[in-house]
């Protein structure tokens, strides 16, 4: 079968692979939908690890269920792509996403766990979650991105009338602006440095309004002006603008990914006594409950996908989802074209 994998930076290479076999406690799953996830972007950029297959926002069909009773060849599914060892304290207490070895062999992120960047994978079998009749593939490949903001919104304690400011309108942007107004925010407002994200997010209808982050002028007028900031970029101006915009006494959920270190003004979280908090993926819990919002309606996700590919689409997605100018939000890839 052919797969998507790093040759170098900013370059894949199409190859040929053996399909995998079906093995005790590991789930085979024939990959329906894949979605690019911001966080891939820095590996395609950096090139590395070389031969990674990507690829861990996917939905598919269970083809071997590797002695999961309760899954049978057919069924539609998704899955966690991350590793716990299951005996930790951070294991034991529900915290997986704390766990040390929770992403050293973590799908579509480890090169001895390709994605689904590829028509066939193997995944730990209890990380997967059926998809409830009538789910979409596209929204099982949705159910990932959509637990990271769940997750950072439930970090930030949203209150009813609370003023939320989403740094950064891509996929994590835009579901965490959409947990927002669920939680009952009074305004919710995008800052993006590409127009087409910003206009997107309000039309969605995810975002009261959007600041233009490369508007020096814009941007100081709304200084210490929001309960909360969820900075979705992870680059030094990005968390800077979510440490001036954020009112005295507030509190930045700190999403984005940097590969390298950022320069972030300490001046401003020590005269404002902010709370910084970190938020890295999701507890399984609210994995399971993405899902079930998404089933129940209660959430719209298929709005956020622009494109669908197939695997030799992948390289140039990539690059224009890079170029900081992009039209696109959520980039489905079909494995099988
Ligand atoms: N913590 C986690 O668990 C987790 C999970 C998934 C993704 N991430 C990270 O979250 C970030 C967002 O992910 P994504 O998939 O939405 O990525 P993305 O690249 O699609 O979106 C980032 C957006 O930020 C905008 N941006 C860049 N600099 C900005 C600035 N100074 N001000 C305002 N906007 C700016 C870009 O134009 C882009 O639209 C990435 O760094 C990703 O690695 C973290
Ligand atoms: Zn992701
Ligand atoms: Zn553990």
């Amino acid at each position: 079968m052919k797969c998507v994998a790093i040759k170098g930076a900013k370059s894949f290479e199409i190859k040929e692979v053996e399909e995998p076999q079906k093995e005790e406690g590991k789930v085979l799953i024939e990959v329906k939908k894949t979605g690019i996830c911001g966080s891939d972007l820095h590996y395609f950029d950096l090139g590395m690890p070389i031969g990674l297959v990507m690829g861990h926002e996917y939905a598919g069909v269970v083809l071997d269920n590797g002695g999961r009773e309760d899954l049978k060849v057919g069924d539609r599914v998704t899955a966690l792509p991350l590793s716990p060892c299951g005996r930790c304290d951070a294991c034991l207490s529900g915290n997986i996403h704390y766990c040390a070895e929770t992403w050293a062999h973590a799908s579509g992120l480890s090169l001895d766990n390709p994605g689904g960047l590829e028509p066939m994978l193997k995944v730990r079998s209890d990380m997967v979650f059926k998809l409830p009749e009538g789910m979409s593939f596209e929204e099982g490949a949705l159910v990932e991105p959509t637990a990271v903001g769940y997750h950072a919104i439930n970090l930030a304690d949203v209150k009813v009338g609370d003023s939320i400011l989403v740094v950064g309108g891509g996929i994590i942007g835009l579901v965490s602006a959409m947990f927002a107004k669920k939680s009952g925010a009074s305004c919710v407002v995008v800052s993006e440095t590409n127009p087409k994200r910003g206009k997107l997010a309000v039309k969605l209808g995810v975002a009261d309004k959007w600041l233009n982050a490369l508007d020096k002028e814009e941007m100081a007028k709304n200084a210490d002006s929001f309960d909360k900031v969820i900075e979705c970029c992870g680059n030094t101006p990005a968390v800077n603008s979510s440490l001036s915009l954020v009112k005295r006494g507030g509190t930045v959920i700190l999403v984005g990914v940097s590969m390298g270190p950022i320069n972030f003004n300490s001046i401003d979280a020590v005269m404002k006594e902010l709370h910084l908090i970190g938020a890295i993926a999701y507890k399984y819990d609210e994995f399971g409950k993405c899902i079930d919002m998404i089933a129940n309606k209660e959430i719209e996700v298929l709005k956020f996908i622009t494109k669908e590919i197939g695997l030799d689409g992948v390289e140039d997605a990539y690059k224009d989802l890079l170029s900081g100018t992009s039209n696109e939000i959520k980039i489905l890839v079909d494995p099988h074209k």
